[in-house]
């Protein structure tokens, strides 16, 4: 008799727009079962060609809210469990520390670090219990080293890349491998929308490829860090970045 092979359960957040978006695309196309979620159910649906059936279920969730969280885990163990988290969600707010607000700070620590904590709190059971399981969190080259005018969302995703290599470490026994992605400025709402002329050409005179990366470049580094491939990886940082972060910021010593 041949054996039912079960589908895996990938849960992507911030999959409603750009990089949460390809990321659900591509794990679709890799036969995954997945649960996109995003703060309204319309926006993933409108977002993706895929209708709710058996393999996709579009989650209205505020990252922000544990108690959603444990109600999604409760429901994934009836099917299996989570195998793959991909934390995509994420909100940027620009000014410099002595005109930020304390709503400032509380938005992007809130969405971009406590939304990951949260989940993993409530997904990472269902991991351990397995013996097998992958996270990928995405953080950002900004979470490395400093932008001008953005002290809080810098803050936010440094703590992403510091959470992601400490519980990298805790969990490696129990099979679960935990990395981060750092894109830089990607073709997504989140850039284009606030990004005018000027700085878009600054942008693409800096990164050493000269152009922007895709959302799918990003979801493609992702799908690599929790695939078998990169069995033996865990607790490290791969910038999706054209080069950018190779970059020490000396100016350019052109011969005569
Ligand atoms: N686009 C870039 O240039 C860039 C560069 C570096 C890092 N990043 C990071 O990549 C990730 C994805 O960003 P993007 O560019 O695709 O942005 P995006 O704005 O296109 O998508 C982000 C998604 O997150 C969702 N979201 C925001 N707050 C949420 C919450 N509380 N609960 C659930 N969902 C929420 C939004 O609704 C949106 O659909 C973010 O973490 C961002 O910081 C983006």
């Amino acid at each position: 008799m041949r054996r039912k092979i079960m589908k895996k359960n990938a849960v992507v957040t911030g999959a409603g727009s750009g990089i949460g978006h390809a990321v659900v695309e591509l794990f679709l196309d890799k036969g995954y079962r997945v649960f996109a979620i995003d703060m309204h159910r319309e926006q993933i649906l409108e977002s993706t060609q895929s209708n709710e059936q058996e393999d996709f279920f579009a989650v209205e969730l505020d990252v922000r809210d544990a108690e959603k969280f444990s109600e999604l885990a409760a429901k994934m163990d009836e099917k299996g469990g989570c195998d793959v988290l991909v934390n995509c969600a994420g909100v940027f707010c620009g000014n410099q520390v002595h005109q930020a607000h304390d709503r400032d700070y509380d938005f992007q620590f809130d969405v971009n670090m406590r939304g990951i904590f949260y989940a993993t709190r409530a997904l990472i059971p269902a991991m351990i219990k397995k013996n097998e399981g992958a996270i990928v969190n995405i953080s950002s080259v900004s979470g490395l080293r400093g932008d001008y005018n953005a002290p809080l969302y810098c803050a936010s995703k440094a703590a992403v890349i510091g959470f992601t290599r400490a519980i990298a470490l805790d969990y490696a026994q129990n099979g679960v491998r935990i990395n981060c992605v750092c894109p830089s400025a990607t073709e997504t709402p989140m850039f284009l929308s606030g990004t005018n002329k000027n700085v878009m050409d600054s942008f693409l005179s800096a990164l050493p490829d000269h152009r922007l990366g895709k959302p799918t470049d990003v979801a493609n580094a992702v799908y690599f860090l929790t695939s078998e491939s990169a069995s033996h990886i865990n607790g490290q940082v791969l910038c999706v970045d054209g080069g950018l972060s190779a970059w020490n910021g000396q100016p350019r010593q052109d011969k005569e």
